[in-house]
């Protein structure tokens, strides 16, 4: 019988010198490192072996690991916020963990118990403390990562897995901020298909998009705008999910609009939290917004069309690394539609500053924030 991830078995081996912490005006999305990283292998005559925290640094694999060759990869992206109160909270971390089981389970990669990589989690925060900014929209992003490392080019389910777990201090995802962000909508290249993978968090869901992606850049646009089917539906932008504002015909307010959640999106925990906080009286009344969530299938002509009609107001990026961030103009059939404003409406600005109270421990909400 294999032993289970214990948190509870977690080994600690500290690093003798640390790093000095770096001005936060300076630092780049997920280019910065604490100083520990906590990592347990997995081998199926034994299970999950005790975890441990060591010095952040490189490891050794076997070049013939299943994930160099077949691309075994899941992960997830969480941030951990320094509180008014001193103290570090995880938002919705409940959410991250369900979705990593179901990543390794999609990917048959050796079963994982998310509660122990949470607590886990939660121990690497708790020793990383000192790399928390403090400041408003910093926070300490950490990166729970699984590979495949059976050693063999056999065509098969890995039965072994690394786990490691990284901390990341940082701030805005774009260079630019909270400027808004132009898309390109893009049909010949998809992230996703019906019966893929691109509802779960694997790595071979992103690398396929960098070319794309630079072909963009190229034609002047920050981030793809990813469309499905004959019908142009449209599904995320980048690496995250998206939505769109839209006035609605019979004059009660706003249409809160995401794509449903029909296998080819991810279902984000931010994504999530939005729709739910939308449709919140209390919410609502907070914010003297009238909205109304939606998920369900739309395409390009519908966005063609709102924006036509002046129904399009605000067009967003939504996802743990970015929260929430403005798009201004999205690249279609040689043309750009334009969405009002160059940074957040009053929807986005709402949402935005509401999950970022919660993630800072400015107000309570539901349970979402967890010290
Ligand atoms: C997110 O956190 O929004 C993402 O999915 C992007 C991440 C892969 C950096």
């Amino acid at each position: 019988c294999s032993a289970s991830l214990d948190a509870s078995k977690l080994k600690i081996t500290l690093s003798e010198t640390l790093k000095p912490l770096q001005p936060i005006e300076t630092l780049q999305f997920g280019k910065t490192f604490s100083d520990h990283m906590i990592v347990a292998t997995y081998d199926p005559a034994v299970g999950w072996s005790a975890p441990e925290v060591k010095p952040y640094g490189p490891i050794a694999l076997d070049p013939a690991s299943s994930c160099f060759h077949y691309g075994g990869n899941a992960f997830e992206g969480l941030k951990a916020y320094l509180g008014p109160d001193g103290e570090a909270r995880l938002f919705r971390p409940d959410l991250n963990m369900r979705r990593l089981e179901r990543s390794c389970a999609r990917l048959a990669l050796p079963p994982i118990d998310g509660d122990a990589v949470l607590e886990l989690v939660k121990r690497l925060v708790n020793i990383e403390k000192r790399w928390m900014p403090e400041e408003s929209g910093y926070s300490l992003y950490i990166r729970p990562t699984i590979i495949a490392t059976r050693p063999g080019l056999a065509v098969t389910a890995s039965d072994h897995a690394l786990l490691y777990i990284l901390a990341s201090p940082t701030g805005p995802y774009f260079p630019q901020g909270l400027e808004a962000v132009s898309l390109l909508a893009v049909s010949d290249n998809v992230r996703a298909w019906p019966g893929g993978t691109g509802s779960h968090k694997v790595a071979g869901n992103y690398s396929p998009g960098f070319l794309p992606q630079i072909a963009a850049a190229q034609q002047g646009y920050d981030q793809i705008l990813w469309l499905f089917g004959e019908d142009r539906r449209i599904t995320e932008a980048g690496a995250m999910n998206f939505f769109v504002v839209v006035k609605r015909d019979d004059g009660d307010g706003l249409d809160l609009i995401t794509a449903s959640l029909d296998g080819t999106i991810l279902p984000g925990v931010t994504r999530a939290s939005c729709l739910a906080l939308a449709g919140d009286p209390e919410f609502q009344k907070e914010t003297s917004l009238r909205l109304h969530p939606q998920e369900k299938l739309y395409t390009m002509s519908d966005l063609v069309k709102w924006s036509s009609e002046g129904k399009l107001l605000e067009a967003l990026a939504i996802g743990t690394a970015v929260i929430v961030g403005p798009c201004n103009r999205i690249g279609y059939e040689g043309k750009d539609i334009v969405i009002p404003g160059n940074g957040l409406g009053p929807v986005g600005t709402a949402l935005r500053k509401k999950i970022l109270d919660i993630q800072e421990g400015r107000t309570n909400w539901q349970g979402w924030g967890v010290v």
